[in-house]
């Protein structure tokens, strides 16, 4: 083409690119129409069943057990049975060839796992592909290779199994948080009796397919549906050694006062108001990218996010515009599109806690901003949400929304930045941005929380303990600290 034709050319440019859609392969599950409870290696027909969805359309996925006080029983005795005859008592090695296999199996069977996390959950496919799935198999990966060096991990003080785990788990990572408890669980040489969390059952399903793929000793892991009065009846069956316990505040109260003086052993990972401190030496578009990932990550369900943004006040309008500008461009809708950013609110119960919290933040006097975007019909959806002038004694300051909603609030000093962010009865986790080392590690020093990001957020690896302070729980899932809740030492 010359320069003059070039000139001349009318095509008209289109003023606004879009993207097509690209859904990932739904076909990649297969569902059953009912599932029961996976005891001693065998399906266990349920007495109640209940419909899990798919809460992007309402759709009724599957139907799933309710398990009752004699199906939990079951679960326990098999649990038992399979710890007292054989289990604990195989080599070390043994073991790990087990979870080698399960994490190998979970990396073949990725798109399928991912899918049906996306389907059952609400998150975004890119999230359940790239972040679930893999760090589901690092988990196996990592605890096997302890598997035979317990002595080692801890030295000089003879490790052996505590016995049968009961574990409970959330929503918001259903595949991951499975693996965070029976990787180390089973790596110290315990059996499990797990229950997913009511709303997303079916990758805690579909796992049982994998454990029998790995020709898993029947009844080490065993696998029991249903809601808060399942949880409730394994947390007080007695032939249960352990609890380790993920979800909200409110209940892992409950099963502490549950399970004073009795002896059994009992973590918590609880609920997190984290804040994510930027210093006014930042880099601006950078730190934007990880306030997004912080907070808007899986809906915003998610423990450690960060939730209340704290920012010097000196940058905070540069930011802040940069920040809605960048909310912009985040992409609401199907979860199973690889191009979404932010996916379905996980259940109508979270979505009115969204909403109710949302609500008092306006009334008590913060600024609402949302970029427009327009939301299914069916489903549950709450748009990105960010909130200005926010003080800190009000409820969205204070409270866990465990939504995509985002509290600012600003300070002037590294002391103030302190303060404030210690400022709530949680303690999990908090980010700091600034381009001085120094001061990276003196507020790594006087952020109480369990995990402190430096210049990046919500990242996570299996070597790495995770956990929190004062209302946040107790207990570290992950690394070497991961393995001490699941063994006992002579
Ligand atoms: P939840 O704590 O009720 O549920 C978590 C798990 O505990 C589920 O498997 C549930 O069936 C089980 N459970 C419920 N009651 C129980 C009981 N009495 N005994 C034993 N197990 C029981 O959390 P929910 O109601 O789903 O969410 C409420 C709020 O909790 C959320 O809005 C969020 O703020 C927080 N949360 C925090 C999580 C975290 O990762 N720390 C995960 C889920 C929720
Ligand atoms: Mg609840």
């Amino acid at each position: 083409m010359t320069e003059l034709e070039r000139k001349h050319d009318r095509t008209p440019v289109p003023s606004q690119w879009d993207y097509a859609p690209a859904p990932e392969a739904r076909d990649l599950v297969e569902l059953r129409d009912r599932y029961g409870h996976f005891v001693g290696g065998e399906w266990l027909e349920p007495k109640e069943t209940y419909a899990t969805i798919d809460p992007s359309s309402e759709e009724p996925l599957a139907e799933v057990g309710q398990a009752t006080k004699k199906e939990v029983d079951l679960a326990v005795r098999a649990a038992r049975d399979a710890f007292t005859n054989g289990w604990s008592e195989i080599s070390p090695a043994e073991r790990a060839k087990y979870l080698f296999r399960i994490a190998r199996i979970l990396q073949e069977r990725s798109r399928e796992f991912a899918v049906l996390e996306s389907l059952n959950g609400g998150k975004p496919i890119r999230e359940s592909r790239d972040v679930d799935l893999p760090l589901s198999a690092a988990h196996f990966f990592y605890y096997a290779g302890w598997a035979d060096k317990l002595e080692y991990a801890f030295p000089n003080r003879k490790p052996r199994p505590v016995g049968v785990a009961g574990q409970i788990v959330p929503w918001n990572f259903p595949l991951l948080m499975l693996s965070w408890k029976i990787a180390p669980a089973l790596a110290a040489g315990n059996t499990v009796v797990l229950k997913p969390a009511e709303t997303t059952p079916l990758s805690a399903l579909l796992f049982c397919d994998v454990v029998r793929q790995a020709e898993l000793p029947p009844g080490v892991v065993n696998i029991v549906t249903g809601d808060g009065r399942t949880g409730a009846q394994l947390v007080k069956h007695e032939g249960v050694d352990k609890i380790a316990f993920t979800g909200s505040t409110v209940v892992g109260k409950a099963i502490q006062r549950e399970l004073a003086g009795t002896g059994k052993r009992l973590t918590l990972e609880l609920g997190g108001k984290a804040a994510n401190v930027i210093f006014d030496d930042a880099a601006l578009d950078q730190a934007v990218e990880g306030i997004v990932n912080g907070i808007y990550f899986n809906q915003g369900h998610v423990c450690c996010a960060g939730s209340r943004l704290l920012v010097q006040e000196s940058i905070s309008e540069p930011l802040i515009g940069k920040l809605k500008r960048r909310l912009e461009t985040l992409r609401v809708g199907d979860p199973l599109d690889k191009n979404t950013d932010v996916g379905a609110i996980n259940s109508r119960q979270q979505l009115d806690k969204i909403k109710e919290l949302v609500a008092s933040g306006e009334e008590e006097g913060a600024e609402i901003y949302q970029p427009p975007c327009r939301l299914p019909e069916k489903g549950y959806w709450f748009a990105p949400t960010v909130f200005t002038n926010v003080a800190q004694s009000y409820r969205i300051a204070q409270e866990e929304i465990f939504g995509p909603v985002l509290s600012v609030l600003t300070f002037r000093t590294p002391d103030e930045a302190v303060e404030k962010a210690n400022n709530t009865p949680y303690g999990l986790s908090a980010g700091v941005w600034t381009e001085k080392g120094s001061r990276i590690l003196a507020m790594a020093q006087r952020l109480r929380a369990g995990v402190v990001w430096a210049n990046t957020y919500n990242r996570f690896d299996p070597a790495s303990p995770f956990g929190g302070y004062k209302e946040s729980g107790y207990g570290r899932e992950g690394g070497r600290h991961g393995l001490e809740p699941y063994l006992e030492f002579e």
